[in-house]
């Protein structure tokens, strides 16, 4: 049975079928008449954000006065008071729009982004974001900052764990659906908030994964591997973009107007607000770009931001700026139509309260930690199964070894950028193992070390102890919610601490080993992994992240995530990534650092491209990911051996659930354009699909490859595809299966 269809092309007509509605009615005449009315100050005013994270009441005077449009961080008990200000008692009564980071979750928090991507199911995604969207709302936020659909390929850079991983595809489907999770159908419901496309553009490529770096990347590159997930995002009506910290090629993005006129507004009319992420506008006058602050907001709003997040610089230069002819009345009024146009849209004229009677019903339902829980359980990803050493029976097992500092961490396993999660909610891995086996099985429980940095061995002799006890030795290890997210970038990615050192004594024990990975990141895990029997990668689930763990230990749920983006064997191979480029030397026919006879001639070793310690290939392959049971791929076949512009390509193949247990298979559609006016990538993901059969079952699983599918920009920058041979695979991973060859003619 087909689950979820998601191809390119598919998976946008969904969502913009589910967003027209909210593209449509634009306020003019509303916006129009309010603008008419505005002094060229208070016009500034709504322009200015400021983070009331200290308390929002400090504020008033500006409020009254209308010298701040919106507010983030305000304290939920201070929502109304603040509101109340702005409505009541400012010339204008324009509602404040208050905003929040609520990225995985407001009270119930999901795994992390990345976590969610390993799940590749748009459901889920979009129902977590609903969930955010219900319980936010509830504590008076309307707008969040999310989702972050910067692609990246470097696991050295802190966000990644807030991103969606590393291709472009995955990216735009699921950032798509959690914006019609935040937004819903109609964004002026109390319960829906405003979503946030950020950062626009290209922060995922921060050069050497050094949070706020430069990006150099060419036009082309930018158009085909960056700008997708934002376009995408664009047309399921995002309500907001927000411009990052990074240059682009030299230019600032929050000074971009090649992103944030020519692309942005011109080429995908996008009719959205633009706000500029916090002090990313002042910080063109820090890095260089500009030499004051007058000339930093002179840049932005020029360039198209429209709100100032926490600069200051709107509001203290914009009217100089005005008068000294730098800066057009008309492109502060299209600015403050944007945001006004926003308000409209929220509803905020008419309902600009918070109803907080609803807090207590929706935070934490039971319908929300169950949701978080399904998020979790598909967001893990078992990516080694030694012996079917997994899931464990209850029948068979006497006595259990739960070691490892991340097994009893209900703070960290929530993960980054979680403001108001409440640990005390969190259930762990030991709590849920505990709960789940009751009197069956003895669990024994050594820490090992008590955080993921801790380098003490102190209690090793403890967590050996118990695993010599136990049947299984359960290994919980991984990274601090602190080691990921902003401004959190690592240049070594092993295991912090001693972990390495405990899972090697845990090891020498000869028991069992299963090992659980639960980190904002890929990790060079290669040693740890060749030491366990078994091994899930489960970046921090969140709220119920233990729950889920022990449903999959013991088979209570099926694992059938898969990796979204690619882990590395050492740091020295970043970035490395599954669509990547043959070159002139293909890496074939190697030889490893430690094979090199001494003194072996300069000649005498493969001129090809690859590492001396690692070969050429990852440790674990994006789209990866095993499950319980067994799914068997049929030779795919086309339904022609060429295929022009206007007649698209079938592509099928029979998949079978060969094993004894049910599962759910993400079937993935590669494609390769062999030669073209540009070298083009070995391997590009086109479509997926989430199918579900039962211990036995087969299906035809079947993809549509169209001229859109083979396109991309070329030198000229026209995005054009060019007729020639092509590659196509349907298949389990980015490194598995055996393609069919088709000629694209014209
Ligand atoms: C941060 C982040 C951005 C976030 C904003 C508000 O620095 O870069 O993603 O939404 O500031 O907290």
């Amino acid at each position: 049975m087909k689950l979820r269809t998601a191809t390119l092309s598919v998976a946008l007509a969904a969502v913009l079928l589910g967003c027209t509605s909210q593209t449509q009615n634009d306020y003019s005449e509303q916006v129009e008449a309010l603008l008419q009315q505005m002094t060229l100050e208070e016009k500034i005013g709504q322009l200015n954000q400021l983070d009331a994270g200290g308390g929002a009441l400090q504020y008033s005077e500006d409020v009254k006065a209308g010298r701040t449009g919106s507010l983030l961080n305000c304290p939920p008990s201070e929502v109304n008071n603040i509101q109340r200000i702005a409505v009541e008692e400012s010339r204008l009564h324009i509602p404040l729009l208050l905003a929040r980071d609520v990225i995985h979750g407001y009270k119930t928090v999901f795994p992390i982004p990345l976590g969610q991507a390993c799940s590749w199911d748009t459901a889920v995604v979009k129902e977590g974001a609903r969930i955010a969207s219900e319980e936010a709302t509830a504590a008076g936020i309307r707008y969040t900052f999310a989702p972050m659909i910067d692609v990246t390929r470097d696991p050295r850079w802190g966000r990644v764990a807030e991103s969606l991983g590393e291709d472009a595809l995955l990216t735009s489907v699921l950032g798509a659906a959690m914006i019609r999770g935040f937004q819903g159908d109609d964004l002026s419901q109390a319960n829906r908030m405003a979503a946030c496309a950020k950062h626009f553009a290209a922060y995922g490529l921060t050069e050497a994964g050094r949070d706020y770096n430069v990006v150099y990347v060419s036009e082309q590159k930018l158009r085909d591997y960056v700008l997708p997930p934002f376009e995408a995002a664009a047309k399921a009506g995002v309500a907001t973009f927000m411009a990052g910290f990074n240059e682009l090629n030299g230019v600032p993005v929050s000074g971009n107007t090649h992103l944030l006129r020519d692309i942005l507004r011109n080429e995908w009319q996008y009719n959205g607000m633009v706000i500029s992420d916090y002090f990313s506008i002042e910080q063109m006058a820090i890095e260089g770009y500009c030499q004051t602050k007058g000339q930093s907001a002179e840049i932005a709003i020029n360039a198209g931001v429209d709100m100032d997040m926490m600069s200051k610089v709107y509001i203290a230069h914009l009217d100089s700026l005005v008068k000294a002819g730098a800066v057009k009345e008309a492109t502060i009024d299209d600015a403050v139509r944007n945001v006004l146009r926003l308000k409209y849209r929220l509803g905020l004229f008419d309902n600009p309260y918070t109803d907080f009677s609803r807090r207590d019903s929706v935070t934490y339902a039971a319908s929300h930690l169950q949701a978080a829980k399904q998020a979790a359980i598909e967001s893990a990803v078992l990516v080694k199964n030694d012996h079917q050493t997994l899931p464990l029976s209850l029948d068979k097992c006497r006595s259990i070894a739960v070691i490892g500092p991340m097994a009893d961490a209900p703070y960290e396993q929530m993960g980054t950028w979680c403001f108001d999660g409440d640990k005390t909610h969190s259930v762990t891995p030991l709590t849920a193992i505990r709960q789940l086996v009751g009197d069956k099985v003895n669990v024994l429980y050594a820490p090992g070390l008590k955080y993921s940095r801790d380098n003490s061995q102190a209690e090793f002799g403890a967590a050996v102890s118990a695993a010599r006890k136990a049947d299984v030795v359960l290994l919980f290890v991984g990274e601090e919610a602190i080691l990921s997210g902003e401004g959190k970038c690592r240049a070594d990615l092993n295991l912090p601490g001693a972990q390495q050192a405990l899972v090697e004594a845990v090891k020498a024990t000869g028991k069992p080993l299963v090992c659980i990975f639960m980190a904002g990141r890929p990790l060079t895990i290669g040693k740890e992994l060749e030491a366990s029997d078994a091994a899930f990668i489960a970046f921090h689930g969140g709220t119920m992240a233990g729950p889920a763990l022990a449903d999959l230990l013991f088979g209570l749920a099926e694992p059938q995530g898969k990796l979204p983006i690619t882990f590395p064997r050492m740091t020295g191979q970043i970035p490395i990534y599954y669509n990547d480029y043959i070159t002139g030397r293909p890496g074939k026919g190697y030889t490893m650092l430690n094979d090199i006879p001494v003194e072996a001639p300069q000649t005498s070793l493969g001129f090809c491209t690859y590492w001396l310690e690692t070969g050429l290939t990852p440790l674990l392959p994006f789209g990866y990911g095993k499950t319980y049971t067994q799914f068997e791929y049929g030779k795919i076949r086309l339904t022609s051996d060429t295929i022009d512009f206007n007649r698209p390509l079938e592509a099928v193949c029979t998949l079978k659930n060969t094993g004894t247990r049910d599962g759910v298979e993400i079937v993935q559609l590669y494609v390769q354009d062999l030669v073209g006016s540009l070298v083009r990538p070995v391997k590009e993901l086109k479509g997926f699909q989430r199918i579900a059969l039962k211990a036995g079952e087969s299906t035809e699983v079947r993809f549509e490859i169209g001229a859109h599918d083979l396109s991309f920009w070329n030198a000229d920058c026209k995005h054009i595809c060019e007729p020639g041979d092509f590659k196509v695979w349907i298949a389990p991973n980015s490194v598995e299966g055996e393609p069919a060859t088709f000629y694209l003619t014209h």
